[in-house]
């Protein structure tokens, strides 16, 4: 492709993209579309030759785009719904064309310090201790793993060599995340070790049945090593008691691990920085700028006050990757298991400097205003009720009666197209989940899914 092609066609993509967002109001969030037909409109085999732009840009538009899951849109009020700003979506274009692997500083001298100077402007805006140091990965899927893996290192020192000894054993919260488990599953740890402690009437980790929990292990010979407390979890928002659980982790010498991919960073807002209470005493923390901080998918942020543990765990160094030392030389790929990394910060760089921490932080209050104001609509309705405390930007709700009456409603708003809600199951009830996390999302769409869920029921 030449230079004047390319400019050609990159002009007409970000075209599309602005007409993409200008518009997106127009359609649907979910695509009416089943398993399998979006493959059966492509060719079985791929091109022997190559094809024109021209064809390719149309079919993106053509087959492509009305199969999305349209994340960006203002009524996806699913999961915990995100934003690609532009901003963002620029960084992230631009990253691309320069296709730098950030392996060792030498490798990419403005991935890597760009990504810690990222990090040390979004810890101030967080408030979290100069101490901890960043890194960042795809998902908070993989920095939870990281930071397991850092505290077994801590641990089972020997645990790199000679694999997890018998006997460690974790704990979390019954309303943790799954990727907790899953890393359980991949550190070699197992499942079977990885202890759900249960959740108060507000689903909080409760702290006592956690000191019971350990004691239980010691007193039966196995390893205790490991506390992961939730900022924000999935199915709730709720957030566990940080500092009480830090409180057993020092008495206990285990690693505090926390996880705020979601919750984190409503802390940039003065107002809210409540929720990290605790945090300082912990040993590591993930939040996800690509749930609440306006960033494209992907961009994990981790955060580590033992960042020594970490490279203990990762760091392994072959002689075609060996660099000249220099005290402000940071390797990235000893901080984890990958060794290439993409320029993830450029797109967060892009996203700080746009809009600054008020922005940012309006936007973000602004969403977990207009929670408050739905929850207020639902607790108004006596054929409805709240599920759980609204402490952010997400309302569990549900129809008083039986789940089928909730999923039916569930089910039909989202067929419409207008909106997409997700569920989860709380005390064993279905419970229907708004999160509100898109920057686009206003007043006028939150009242009118309200005003659609209100006919729905009326005609349940
Ligand atoms: C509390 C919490 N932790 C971890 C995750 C996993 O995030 P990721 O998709 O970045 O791995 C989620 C996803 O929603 C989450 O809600």
């Amino acid at each position: 492709m030449s230079p004047e092609e390319f400019r050609r066609y990159g002009h007409q993509a970000v075209d599309w993209l602005a007409d993409y967002l200008e518009h997106i109001r127009e359609r649907p969030v979910l695509p009416p579309i089943k398993p399998g037909e979006f493959t059966d409109r492509l060719p079985a085999s791929g091109p022997e030759q190559g094809e024109p732009m021209e064809e390719i840009l149309a079919d993106f538009d053509r087959l492509v785009a009305p199969a999305m899951t349209h994340w960006n849109h203002p009524r996806f009020l699913a999961y915990f719904a995100i934003s690609g700003s532009p901003p963002g979506i620029l960084g992230e274009l631009l990253a691309a064309g320069l296709n730098s692997n950030g392996m060792v500083w030498k490798s990419g001298p403005a991935i890597t310090e760009l990504e810690q100077v990222t990090l040390g402007w979004l810890r101030q805006w967080m408030g979290l201790p100069d101490s901890f140091a960043g890194v960042i990965y795809d998902t908070a899927s993989t920095s939870t793993l990281h930071a397991i893996a850092a505290a077994r290192s801590v641990a089972a020192p020997d645990s790199r060599r000679a694999g997890s000894p018998p006997g460690l054993v974790m704990y979390c919260s019954a309303q943790a995340h799954s990727s907790v488990e899953k890393a359980a599953m991949t550190l070699g740890i197992g499942q079977d070790q990885v202890r759900k402690i249960p959740c108060d009437a507000d689903f909080r980790m409760c702290v006592d049945a956690l000191a019971a929990a350990i004691g239980q292990d010691r007193a039966a010979g196995l390893v205790p090593f490991c506390v992961v407390a939730t900022v924000g979890t999935t199915s709730t928002a709720s957030i566990d008691p940080v500092a009480a659980i830090a409180e057993v982790c020092e008495r206990e010498r285990l690693w505090l691990h926390v996880d705020a991919a979601y919750g984190g960073s409503a802390a940039i807002v003065a107002s809210r920085r409540w929720i990290l209470e605790g945090v300082d005493r912990a040993d590591s923390l993930v939040t996800n700028p690509h749930k609440g901080l306006l960033t494209p998918v992907d961009l994990s942020a981790f955060y580590t006050r033992r960042p020594e543990a970490l490279r203990a765990a990762f760091s392994l160094v072959p002689e075609y990757l060996r660099t000249a030392s220099d005290p402000r030389a940071t390797d990235l790929m000893d901080t984890g298991f990958q060794l290439g990394r993409r320029f993830r910060s450029l797109k967060l760089w892009f996203v700080m400097r746009y809009y600054g921490r008020e922005g940012l932080a309006a936007i973000i209050d602004g969403q977990c205003n207009l929670a408050q104001r739905f929850a207020g609509w639902v607790r108004d309705d006596a054929r409805f009720e709240l599920c759980a405390p609204v402490l952010l930007s997400l309302v569990c709700f549900r129809l008083r009666g039986s789940d089928e009456a909730s999923q039916r409603l569930l089910e039909r708003l989202n067929a419409g197209g207008a909106a997409f809600l997700s569920h989860t199951v709380l005390d064993g009830r279905f419970v229907i989940r708004l999160a509100i996390g898109n920057h686009q999302t206003g007043p006028g769409d939150i009242e009118d899914v309200w005003r659609r869920i209100q006919e729905l029921a009326a005609g349940a």
